[in-house]
């Protein structure tokens, strides 16, 4: 896409760079102020990419001595696993429903989440997916459609997430995460054969690749009485 980057895009882009050229050293970042005469920005322009890294869990401060890469995570506490990778790790087999593909309009919400003018396209997806046959998540994921020409007429029952890589060589390697309850409605309902009003968990996800680009928003709804959101938790010391 032809869009002009904005400053803080450009910056942001640099920086991502600058800790892949190496990401198993814990190199220190140029200050703010270097950052801001190198790529000809304000300092508080400087500070919102560092501080957004910082959010992100690419770097780290420490007080006094300045900001870091942070070294990749080990534990699995942090890993972004795709619904078809989640199922084959509890054992489980994955398969989907395909309810709904269409390419439309972003609009104002997801054209905002992925970076794109509400009038650009998206390819909306719309899946049951299943565990070992029983339907336990509804899935609405949107893509910018620029990202991916042709998808519609690929095969969308598997995983999305390899789609991506093997036919768009689309790495999906760093994700926003939300989660939250919430009830079904009937419609949702009755696609995941519960009775309305069941407890349902809510992720919603906007996924980016590795140039940091937004490549994926997607709403999960999981059943509550099937899914449960596990993570490894890892205490961090000073210094991490
Ligand atoms: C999870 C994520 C979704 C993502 C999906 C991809 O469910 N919450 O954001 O779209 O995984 O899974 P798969 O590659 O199995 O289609």
């Amino acid at each position: 896409m032809s869009r002009a980057e904005t400053k803080h895009e450009q910056l942001r882009s640099a920086l991502l760079g600058l800790i892949e050229q190496d990401p198993r050293r814990e190199l220190p970042l140029p200050s703010e102020r270097d950052l801001a005469a190198e790529f000809g920005v304000s300092r508080m322009t400087a500070r919102m990419a560092v501080e957004e890294l910082a959010d992100q869990g690419f770097v780290y401060r420490v007080q006094g001595r300045g900001t870091f890469v942070r070294q990749p995570w080990v534990s699995k506490s942090l890993a972004l696993t795709s619904f078809t990778e989640d199922m084959r790790a509890r054992g489980m087999k994955p398969a989907t429903k395909v309810l709904a593909s269409a390419e439309r309009p972003a609009g104002a919400a997801a054209g905002s989440d992925l970076k794109i003018s509400p009038a650009d396209p998206v390819i909306f997806l719309r899946r049951v997916r299943l565990a070992d046959g029983v339907p336990i998540c509804l899935e609405a994921v949107e893509l910018p459609a620029a990202l991916v020409p042709g998808m519609l007429h690929e095969v969308l029952t598997g995983s999305l997430y390899d789609l991506l890589e093997s036919s768009y060589r689309i790495r999906i390697t760093h994700a926003e995460q939300r989660i939250r309850a919430t009830v079904l409605d009937q419609e949702e309902a009755g696609l995941l054969g519960v009775a309305p009003v069941s407890p349902a968990l809510l992720v919603e996800r906007v996924s980016l690749d590795r140039a940091g680009r937004p490549v994926e928003r997607a709403r999960s709804i999981y059943r509550a009485d099937r899914y449960d959101y596990r993570v490894a938790v890892d205490r961090r010391g000073p210094g991490r």
